[in-house]
């Protein structure tokens, strides 16, 4: 059995970088990047999320590592020490508290749509689009979402596969199945950019992507970009702080970031690389917004040659993408009860497992079951899971990071940390309030 020590490290830059990175990549690449750049006005929308990924998002992550690191703990007892040393309040292990809650209510919402992944292996295995018109697809994903049992049944045999592979522990476990996960992910979505790059929509699909057109930057399309900065590269929530808290000791964390933040982008571009090409080719809308991947793209498939091969390596890589992401979820927790409760690793996968299909049976009964019920008239209960924890949660989580490791982290003499300091300081709180400020007034509106 595999239980984590707090000498425990990963092996090498490199396993390092693939396990920070599938953190990174997700959903939130291959999914949410897409269609948000769909109903933004792509390229706009684009490069404000290059501004904000460099100059918000990855400072932060730096911050969480140099947390992690100097602490070695798990995230509430990491906010306690450093606060102790550096005589501050105690009460800064809410920041750790909030995190870890974060981390659960994000996991709960995207452990259904990573659900939908797998049904759509499932489907494409069975070749199910094959000669289908846009309608009947339609139907399939509507008869899925109002199958009940079969939507809980997906989302809680994800959150199995996550679970096993936390169980195994940091190396056996999360390190071997990121640097497997991760390089299949580029070799499949490259396939997938390849192909695009053969079909008539390859070069529209690049226009929308990269001509920048001023007049469609409104303040919206900003505000969503930062938002949206901020959830790709998986800070907020202590996870990086986690997965910063195995580095060994010469790693250098800058340069970390910067490879993590690289890849990360490079695999949001080639997502829109892979799917924009085929929406224009099939004269579809590039905003049909979250549909895009279960509605849109099985159209596509269905039509095309070798479409159901197509279609299978697509949902794999998004599956891929979504477990090497929920490992980020479920180890911090996992890790709280290991470190701090001193709770066997066995029995604290069963434990956080546990938590999470009870969030996660809500979020899916809202597709059929409990439909009606609406938070606040407004939300039913996976948006209000999702835009909490991701509009609100996590950058309130950044916040509270950025200023703390403002005032514990110091490095002498080092310009790349005096710009980082900058940076967590002026920039990420500037940039982060006025996300809060839009999320709040979206909330009344
Ligand atoms: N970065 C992941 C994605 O893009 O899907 C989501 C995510 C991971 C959010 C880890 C927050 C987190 F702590």
């Amino acid at each position: 059995m595999t239980q984590t020590t707090k000498k425990d490290s990963w092996s090498s830059l490199l396993s390092f970088v693939w396990v920070a990175a599938g953190a990174a990549i997700g959903l939130g690449n291959i999914w949410k990047f897409p269609y948000m750049a769909g109903n933004s006005g792509g390229s706009a929308f684009v490069l404000c999320y290059l501004f904000f990924v460099f100059l918000v998002a990855a400072p932060i992550m730096a911050a969480e590592f140099f947390l992690g690191v100097s602490s070695r703990k798990n995230p509430i007892d990491a906010f306690l020490s450093l606060a102790k040393a550096n005589n501050l309040s105690k009460n800064w292990a809410i920041t750790g508290y909030l995190g870890l809650f974060t981390l659960w209510a994000v996991f709960c919402f995207y452990s259904v749509v990573a659900g939908f992944s797998l049904a759509y292996i499932l489907f494409s295995l069975q070749n199910k689009f094959y000669g289908l018109n846009p309608e009947q697809i339609q139907t399939v994903w509507q008869d899925f979402l109002s199958n009940t049992p079969f939507v809980l049944i997906c989302s809680i045999l994800f959150i199995f596969f996550t679970m096993s592979v936390v169980f195994f522990g940091i190396k056996k476990g999360i390190e071997k199945s990121c640097s497997l996960m991760m390089p299949a992910l580029l070799v499949l979505l490259s396939i997938l950019v390849i192909y695009g790059f053969f079909t008539p929509g390859f070069f529209k699909a690049c226009t929308f992507l990269f001509s920048f057109d001023i007049s469609k930057l409104s303040s919206s399309v900003i505000l969503s970009a930062l938002g949206h900065a901020f959830f790709t590269l998986a800070v907020g929530a202590c996870a990086m702080m986690v997965y910063g808290a195995y580095l060994p000791k010469n790693i250098s964390i800058f340069k970390s970031v910067f490879i993590i933040t690289l890849l990360d982008l490079l695999v949001a571009l080639l997502s829109g690389l892979a799917i924009f090409p085929l929406i224009f080719a099939h004269d579809l809308s590039p905003s049909s917004g979250p549909g895009l991947m279960f509605i849109s793209l099985p159209v596509i498939f269905a039509s095309m040659p070798f479409g159901s091969l197509l279609s299978l390596a697509f949902f794999i890589l998004l599956f891929f993408a979504a477990l090497s992401s929920s490992i980020s979820f479920a180890e911090p927790l996992v890790f709280l009860l290991i470190d701090k409760f001193n709770i066997k690793r066995n029995k604290s996968v069963l434990i956080i497992g546990t938590l999470v299909i009870i969030g996660s049976t809500f979020c899916s009964l809202s597709f059929n079951l409990l439909n009606t019920i609406k938070i606040f008239n407004k939300w039913n209960i996976f948006d209000f899971f999702a835009d909490i924890s991701t509009n609100l949660l996590l950058p309130i989580g950044g916040l509270l990071i950025a200023v703390f490791a403002y005032k514990v982290i110091k490095i002498k003499n080092n310009l790349l940390f005096k710009i980082w300091q900058f940076l967590i300081i002026f920039i990420s709180p500037i940039a982060i309030l006025a996300i809060l400020f839009h999320g709040f007034l979206e909330i009344i509106s």
